[in-house]
């Protein structure tokens, strides 16, 4: 059987979601993760982008321990340097060179011909080569580009000592037969004395990110690149997830293994979805909500009488759990760490303290704590322990006319207190507005979102919200969880004003 490789870009492509932004310590948890999902590699950042990604890239490079860690890079010597440097400690390294060969993007981006694309591939890949024995190309807008000059690009970046080829369908344009034939093609016609790894990278715009992957696989292509839960710009990026579980349960027909880990699917993607914000729809394949749900009489019925009649995936297959006992009031600190070591953390001393404490907080209102809201605090503890303010009370008072005022206090690192006061037509605006006031500054709300994280009138509530800076125009997001959602809501925003106001002083 031949070998398909994973490759997964959540840390830069899927960072490119607007107002997704993972700070360094939860990056390195989902790149830990994501080995333990079996990834072959993780595309841990675009080390040139800002001092953010490099950290990343630089941390993620320190601790991946059996998964290759690649960098991305324009065709630019200093991209190509800064990756360098921020993967020189990893074990297995690897860098992703990409310039665009369609013409639209020849002419109006890069404002460069196709003789001059060339020799600037020839450049840059013949420089990466120098520092790097793995180097993978990328011909951004692939499945825009002329099929012939597209065969001149990969020959030229393989000459120059690439052995990885990525075909990106940068704008989600093509369809499976079309993209399966790219591949064909290429495949057929390119030379080389080294074996080369061709690699899939769709986009969803038009639905069919997946099914082009499994084109690819199918026309020759042994590496899959995509995102957790598909996210990415725009429509996202192919769901990895979808691809490995396609490939498991369709392998009398792809006839192709992989490294993955299955059983790990629903932990990684509850992972991406809680540091992400990005909650799953109920409806989506392989770790939607209902993916395992039936709800027809007709179909229950089949179930009971064999699960084979209506169900092609068991939920045990990507763990998804069914019957975890949930904690309570009663549990102790040892149910606490054993429960926690089931759910895959193994918490030093100093993490149980804090955790347990909340644990404890929690379990005075509510009944049950399930894994979803253990999670949950796990991934808040990360957050909040990223960030450098936090907040410190919150009080309401009805006004007049309709109006709320709001009282906010937050603590900075050293424990002091800022507090401010404001109106609003309703509660949050009040505390946001207040909020406004303790980091002097104005953003622009661009989405505020509530979720429950479990089902009852006890659940957690997240709130997520996305803000944007007026004069930078950049997006960030704050994500709060508290079993109050006014709490939850100010939170969120004290994250979001904290990191915007650290992105804003970083652009001056
Ligand atoms: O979609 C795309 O073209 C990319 C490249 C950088 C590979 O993400
Ligand atoms: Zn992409």
């Amino acid at each position: 059987m031949r070998e398909i490789q994973f490759f997964d870009t959540t840390l830069r492509d899927g960072e490119q979601t607007p107002g997704v932004n993972f700070n360094t310590k939860e990056k390195v948890q989902i790149a830990l993760q994501l080995e333990k999902w079996g990834i072959d590699t993780i595309e841990a950042g675009f080390p040139i982008a800002s001092e953010g990604d490099f950290e990343a890239v630089t941390a993620i490079a320190k601790a991946a321990t059996t998964m290759t860690v690649a960098g991305l890079a324009r065709c630019q010597k200093k991209d190509i340097d800064r990756a360098y440097e921020a993967l020189q400690h990893a074990k297995f390294p690897q860098i992703h060179v990409f310039l665009a060969t369609s013409d639209v993007h020849m002419q109006y981006k890069l404002k460069m011909t196709e003789d001059q694309v060339l020799a600037a591939i020839w450049e840059h890949v013949s420089y990466a080569k120098e520092k790097f024995a793995k180097v993978q190309f990328s011909p951004e807008d692939a499945t825009r580009t002329n099929k012939e000059f597209l065969l001149k690009a990969v020959q030229t970046a393989i000459d120059a000592g690439a052995t990885i080829i990525n075909i990106p369908d940068t704008v989600g344009y093509s369809n499976p037969n079309e993209y399966g034939a790219l591949f064909k093609y290429l495949l057929a016609n390119i030379k080389s004395e080294e074996e080369i790894i061709f690699s899939s990278h769709c986009h969803d715009d038009l639905g069919m990110a997946t099914a082009n992957a499994l084109a690819a696989i199918e026309n020759g292509a042994n590496r899959i690149e995509g995102t957790i839960n598909g996210i990415g710009e725009r429509a996202g990026n192919t769901a990895l997830e979808e691809v490995a579980v396609a490939l498991h349960i369709r392998r009398d027909f792809y006839q192709c293994e992989n490294k993955i880990q299955l059983k790990e699917t629903k932990r990684t993607s509850d992972l991406i979805a809680r540091l992400s914000g990005i909650s799953i729809p109920r409806n989506k394949a392989i770790i939607g909500g209902n993916a395992y749900a039936h709800e027809s009489g007709i179909h229950q019925d089949g179930v009971l009488k064999n699960p084979e009649t209506y169900e092609i995936i068991t939920p045990q297959l990507v763990g998804v759990n069914t019957n975890s006992l949930p904690l309570g009031k009663l549990s102790g600190r040892h149910a606490f760490v054993t429960k926690m070591e089931e759910l895959g953390y193994s918490l030093a001393e100093a993490e149980v303290k804090p955790l347990f404490k909340r644990f404890k907080n929690l379990a005075d209102k509510k009944k049950q704590i399930t894994d979803a809201d253990l999670l949950a605090l796990v991934a808040d503890q990360v957050r909040q322990g990223e960030t450098s303010l936090h907040l410190a009370g919150v009080q309401l008072q009805y006004v007049s006319n309709g109006h709320q005022g709001a009282i906010v206090s937050v603590r900075d690192k050293k424990g002091e207190i800022k507090m401010a006061s404001a109106i609003g037509s309703g509660s949050i605006q009040a505390i946001y507005n207040s909020i406004d006031q303790i980091f002097e500054q104005q953003p622009v709300l661009i989405s505020y979102e509530i979720t429950a994280l479990t089902a009852g009138e006890d659940a957690q509530a997240q709130v997520q919200v996305i803000l944007e800076c007026p004069q930078t125009k950049k997006r960030i997001n704050g994500i709060g969880i508290d079993f109050d959602v006014l709490e939850a809501s100010a939170k969120a925003y004290v994250q979001a004003s904290g990191n915007l106001k650290n992105l804003f002083s970083e652009d001056k």
